[in-house]
């Protein structure tokens, strides 16, 4: 279980605020998708939630560990894919993995069985040995799926996981996000690839200039706007809407 609640983060730099009181709850056994346009302010509420940034004000928790109190704990019991999978380029796939694996004190029998299964899902398994810098861009993002897996986390955080996947790779690691949420742990993704949110998600939030306009079902989303709307026109009438709300 995901909590984010009235998490506000602003950038010294711009001073705009990326998040603004943000409450965001993923429930065990749910994939939750996280939509909103570039910019809206997705990676800063998924590094607010993974604790790379500290918000301004608000909590974060991760299955009940408060992350501004037990940031290591909380940190245990997730898996991060970030949306930009520039690793460290001189070691080996096999290396890095197993690099991993220490710092989540994953024993030999689990990771080997973990690695194996991961890396042969995504056909990297044949490369583990060629240095990360030889990678493509997706076999690193692939990379980073398995590493992200190796201490077998019950909430797994991805932030534009689709993005440079092959068509397999990307209905593999849908599968895998499905398979997920059915054994009882949390899938929380960002996107604004609305077709994968309308298959996928159980529940989702949309998010524009860093305020969240809706969370809920899909169903729930359509009664505003009528059932045979796609997600893709209520998304745009839901970000147009609050725009004009504005001028
Ligand atoms: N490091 C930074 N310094 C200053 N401003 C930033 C920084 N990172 C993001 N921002 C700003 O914060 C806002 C939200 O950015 P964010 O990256 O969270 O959006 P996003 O929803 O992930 O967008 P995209 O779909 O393009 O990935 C934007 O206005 C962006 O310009
Ligand atoms: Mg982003």
């Amino acid at each position: 279980m995901i909590e984010l609640s009235r998490v506000s983060k602003s950038y010294a730099k711009s001073g705009v605020k990326a998040v603004n009181d943000a409450d965001v709850t993923v429930k065990n056994g749910e994939i939750f998708g996280f939509l909103g346009p570039n910019g809206a302010g997705k990676t800063t509420t998924i590094k607010l939630m993974t604790g790379v940034l500290k918000p301004d004000s608000g909590t974060v928790s991760i299955d009940g560990i408060d992350m501004a109190e037990r940031a290591l704990d909380a940190k245990r019991r997730f898996g991060y894919v970030t949306d930009n999978p520039e690793l460290f380029a001189r070691l080996k796939a096999s290396e890095y993995l197993n690099f991993v694996a220490d710092v989540y004190g994953v024993d030999t029998a689990d990771r080997r069985e973990r690695v194996e299964r991961y890396a042969s899902l995504f056909e990297i398994k044949d490369v583990l040995n060629a240095s990360i810098g030889s990678y493509s861009h997706g076999m690193k993002q692939k990379l980073l799926v398995t590493a992200s897996l190796v201490h077998d986390p019950d909430n797994w955080i991805l932030d534009e996981p689709m993005v440079g996947l092959d068509p397999r790779s990307s209905f593999n690691l849908k599968e895998l996000m499905r398979e997920r949420a059915a054994a009882g742990k949390t899938v929380f993704f960002s996107t604004h690839v609305m077709e994968v949110a309308e298959r996928l998600c159980d529940r989702l939030s949309i998010i524009n200039k860093g305020a969240i306009l809706f969370t809920g079902t899909l169903a729930e989303l359509k009664t505003r706007g009528g059932s045979d709307s796609s997600l893709e026109k209520l998304f745009l009438e839901l970000v147009d809407d609050k725009e004009e709300a504005k001028a």
